[in-house]
């Protein structure tokens, strides 16, 4: 059973993504609207041209490509300690996956233990995986949505944060039930992170409570 608590600090945020970052630019715009307590102290891709550098670029964000290679679904090797020599050496104590394509191996999550959140497009644990919104409208769901959560060793698994559900509609194609999940996440990734820069996230299994854990105060028999 998973037992263990976040750390309180000044959440400093390095942000890996592969896609066109309109998560990312959601967590940057809530900072600037002071809904987040936090700093964006780098943003890194695994995809040279990937729209999510540019938004970093634009928001004086230091934006750096790191090949990831030789793997294709997963970061390991000397790419992993690439990306975290780099996220230690701008000073990151949270690793926010916003549209990172690759599943996170030991050595990151030992690097940034508990301090690792992922978004996934799906109402976990359904539909974890590739293009969870066509999974969902391919399933014949009827309401789909996403999730933030802490990411552990598995695939899309980790305790839950925050989800967000959206209905799916009869005329919906992949793409208007994305772009219906996409207006939630943007609500739910800085949420989530002000729950964690806001106090210790405890949990227990896979129930997450802010604050301390009643077991841990001893409170529970
Ligand atoms: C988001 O929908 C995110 O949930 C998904 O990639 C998209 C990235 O969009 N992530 C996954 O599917 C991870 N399993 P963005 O680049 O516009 O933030």
């Amino acid at each position: 059973m998973t037992k263990g608590r976040t750390d309180s600090l000044p959440m400093r945020i390095g942000i890996l993504g592969s896609g066109k970052g309109s998560n990312a630019q959601s967590i940057f715009n809530a900072i600037g609207e002071g809904k987040l307590r936090a700093e964006v102290v780098c943003v890194l891709s695994d995809v040279e041209d990937a729209g999510i550098l540019d938004r970093a670029r634009r928001q004086g964000v230091p934006a750096c490509f790191i090949s990831a290679a030789p793997f294709k679904t997963k970061l390991d090797g000397e790419a992993e300690e690439a990306y975290i020599r780099t996220l230690v050496e701008y000073g990151a104590n949270t690793v926010v996956l916003a549209g990172f394509m690759r599943m996170i191996k030991a050595g990151m999550l030992a690097a940034f233990p508990n301090r690792i959140l992922n978004i996934h497009p799906s109402l976990l644990p359904a539909f974890p995986g590739m293009a969870s919104w066509k999974q969902a409208l391919d399933y014949g769901a009827k309401v789909a949505g996403c999730t933030v959560h802490l990411v552990d060793g598995g695939m899309d698994t980790g305790p839950i944060l925050v989800q967000k559900a959206v209905p799916v509609l009869e005329d919906d194609t992949p793409e208007t039930l994305h772009a219906r999940i996409q207006i939630q996440e943007h609500i739910a990734y800085p949420e989530a992170l002000a729950l964690v820069a806001g106090d210790a996230v405890s949990f227990l299994g896979r129930r997450v409570v802010i604050g301390r854990a009643r077991d841990e105060q001893g409170a529970n028999p």
